[in-house]
């Protein structure tokens, strides 16, 4: 069976006991975790930023899956790889024209870190084909971008099927965005294989059975 990276989001944590709850997602199973950037321009709230990052760094071995809900993504790749992410994941829609995502792409992976690119519930899977041999990952938003315990949109999970026959074997696809159990496996089988959730995970008792469920 394909492994399928979970990814919970720490906008869902309690904030004032990060450190307890990154040891508690790593106890459940969790294999990254995915840090919610906002800056208040590209999407309509404010999260968090690099010195978060760093202090999470410190305190887990976790991948840090960093999703940047940023305009000009570029100015703050050098700072967030510094803080110590792993995967940063930028919007197409921040970007001003094809060579701003080229570009982009270049300079996360010049850093040494995974770059992901993703897309807005309203933007068509058709337009990340030109990157989709560049970038390690793709993030198909599955709500309109900028806060969590929102409802999956259907819809968006179509592009999945889109992405990956026009993709290399080794791009991995990740959705984020009212992922519960039952999303969670309309997505997989659709050709997912990253799902970001938050309110899901950090909402339930017992965060491991949440992880195991959404499997
Ligand atoms: C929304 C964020 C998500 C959010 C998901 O803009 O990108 O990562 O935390 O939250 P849930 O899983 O509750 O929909
Ligand atoms: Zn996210």
């Amino acid at each position: 069976m394909e492994k399928i990276y979970i990814s919970p989001s720490l906008l869902s944590a309690d904030f004032s006991n990060l450190g307890s709850e990154l040891n508690a997602i790593r106890d459940a199973g969790a294999d990254w975790v995915h840090i919610d950037v906002m800056d208040g321009h590209f999407v309509p709230n404010i999260t968090i930023g690099v010195p978060v990052v760093k202090s999470i760094r410190k305190n887990s071995d976790l991948i840090l899956d960093t999703h940047l809900m940023i305009e000009n993504p570029e100015k703050y790749i050098d700072a967030f790889a510094k803080a110590g992410s792993d995967i940063l994941t930028f919007h197409f829609e921040a970007c001003k024209n094809n060579k701003h995502v080229v570009d982009v792409i270049k300079q996360i992976k010049d850093c040494g870190l995974k770059a992901g690119i993703s897309i807005k519930p309203k933007t068509s899977p058709e337009e990340l084909f030109p990157y989709a041999g560049m970038a390690d990952l793709v993030l198909i938003m599955t709500v309109e971008p900028g806060f969590g315990g929102q409802e999956f949109m259907h819809d968006c999970a179509l592009k999945i099927p889109k992405i990956r026959e026009n993709a290399p074997e080794n791009l991995i696809i990740q959705v984020d965005g009212g992922i519960n159990n039952l999303t969670s496996k309309i997505c997989t089988s659709l050709g997912a294989n990253s799902l970001v959730a938050g309110s899901y995970i950090f909402g339930a008792n017992d965060y491991k059975k949440a992880i195991e469920s959404l499997l």
